[in-house]
């Protein structure tokens, strides 16, 4: 049941206080979140947690498309938790060969479940999260020096919340879900 509530309870949190995030909760995130499910037992999550904030600002002000609202979110929060993954192994043969006809869509997969994951147990701690898709990849690797053999799926704010957002409304079970 309290798995439910925290499932249900977590919201995206865009305005977070200047209390700093100590690493010793972050590696309890971290510890958690990977334990998520991936591909084959892959592990291909990889964080990157920027707390330097002139790293930071730099992917605020030069990584988000111009999408004013996402430079404000990394603003606010103190720490930023850049996900990435690496390549060519969730929904690939030892041998570099796709196994199903989806290609690199099992990459992408197992990012949202670390990412789910991650948010969830930043939630347990008190902790406020919020994913956002909306930033340019190559900037964020290139500020990062990220490997080349991996993508970035997701940058993650993280920090203590200064809101307290309601949850936007979910579609009915009936609009998303067909027994067969
Ligand atoms: C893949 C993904 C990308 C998202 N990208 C952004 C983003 O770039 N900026 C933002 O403010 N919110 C972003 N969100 C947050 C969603 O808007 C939010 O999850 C949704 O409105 C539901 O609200 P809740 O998380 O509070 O339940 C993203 C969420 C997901 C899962």
């Amino acid at each position: 049941m309290q798995l439910i509530n925290g499932i249900k309870e977590r919201r995206s949190i865009r305005k977070y206080n200047s209390d700093k995030v100590s690493k010793d909760i972050i590696e309890k995130i971290i510890d958690s979140a990977r334990y998520a499910p991936s591909w084959k037992n892959s592990q291909t999550a990889r964080y990157y947690i920027v707390v330097d904030e002139n790293v930071k600002s730099e992917i605020a002000e030069n990584a988000t498309l111009n999408f004013s609202k996402n430079k404000n979110n990394i603003d606010s929060a103190p720490v930023l938790v850049v996900l990435t993954t690496v390549d060519k192994i969730s929904g690939y043969n030892p041998d570099g060969s796709e196994t199903t006809s989806k290609g690199e869509h099992w990459q992408s997969f197992d990012a949202g479940i670390a990412c789910e994951a991650f948010c969830l147990t930043a939630y347990e701690f008190g902790l406020g999260t919020l994913i956002m898709g909306i930033y340019d990849e190559d900037k964020v690797k290139e500020i990062l020096s990220l490997p080349e053999n991996e993508k970035v799926s997701a940058l993650i704010a993280l920090g203590y919340p200064n809101e307290q957002p309601k949850a936007p409304k979910r579609k009915d079970i009936d609009e998303i879900a067909k027994f067969i």
